[in-house]
């Protein structure tokens, strides 16, 4: 089969599907099993593809029918200008998380972070970059209750050589240290709202990642609670938050701490910067 007559019956394939655009995916498949570029695709689209490929393609195409994200079927994503590692029963990286990097990065270079604890570090997208975008070297400890997630990340810190300190634990169990900073983005997603979501999401990406209880507040008031005890003196946390919590989490968080709140790119609340008053 031709490519430009793969591509066309990849739309078909894709074409009644709510999460997926079929022109970028089918392209995008077919990429990365010819591993070229678009300008290739386009330019060589008589080109007859070989039947190993085709066949590929084809079960790839029928997995997405099931609504299985590329990011499970390629086993990666890119964050920050990197690929990472994603295996099955971890929460995919989302580019919205890029600003919680920003922010922490800033934060560290202001206050001269010598060290930071992020719970909940699925792949370890974000105490990773962190550690590889840093000037300064902050000593970073990252913990999951998920065993996929401490593979996940233990997988992208060995390829991308990090140096960050990963611990199987619920939420500080295991921490008997204290910290310059603390960052999470735990699961925020109302219980109820489960359901509602994208099958992608609701049927693929792991529950332990986005129940985040009736309300959507249950981890960050744990966090908010248990982080007093393992910050240092005037320390952060730093929490991403789902776009409609922002002002729920500030006011649970004003009493023992000085409260900032950023933006994404959609102009949305994204994160949340606590400073403790103490
Ligand atoms: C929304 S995901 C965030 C993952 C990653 N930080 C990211 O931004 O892609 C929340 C993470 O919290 C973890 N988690 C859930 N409950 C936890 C607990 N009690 N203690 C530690 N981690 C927990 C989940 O396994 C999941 O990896």
């Amino acid at each position: 089969m031709k490519i430009k007559d793969a591509l066309i019956e990849g739309r078909e394939f894709l074409k009644n599907l709510e999460y997926t655009d079929p022109t970028f995916e089918t392209r995008r498949i077919l990429t990365e099993l010819l591993n070229k570029d678009l300008y290739y695709l386009i330019a060589h689209d008589e080109e007859e593809l070989e039947k190993s490929v085709e066949e590929k393609y084809f079960n790839i195409l029928i997995k997405r029918q099931c609504g299985i994200p590329l990011q499970y079927i390629f086993g990666k994503e890119d964050f920050y200008g990197r690929t990472f590692t994603v295996l099955e029963n971890v929460l995919i990286p989302r580019q919205d998380t890029e600003i919680s990097v920003e922010v922490i990065l800033k934060l560290n270079k202001k206050n001269n972070i010598k060290n930071m604890l992020e719970i909940g570090c699925g792949t370890g997208i974000v105490s990773i970059t962190v550690d590889l975008e840093s000037e300064e070297k902050i000593d970073i400890t990252s913990v999951d209750i998920s065993p996929f997630a401490i593979k996940n990340s233990n997988i992208n810190k060995k390829n991308l050589k990090s140096n960050i300190k990963i611990l199987k634990s619920n939420l500080f169990e295991k921490i008997n240290e204290k910290f310059d900073l603390i960052y999470s983005n735990p699961p925020y997603i109302k219980s109820s709202e489960i359901e509602n979501l994208q099958i992608e999401v609701r049927n693929h990406e792991p529950r332990l990642a986005l129940d985040g209880g009736s309300d959507g507040l249950y981890f960050y008031r744990k966090i908010i609670k248990q982080s007093q005890n393992y910050l240092n003196k005037n320390g952060f946390l730093v929490f991403e938050i789902g776009h409609d919590e922002a002002e729920d989490i500030s006011s649970l968080m004003r009493k023992n701490f000085k409260v900032e709140i950023f933006k994404d790119l959609n102009n949305l609340d994204r994160v949340v910067v606590g400073q403790l008053k103490v």
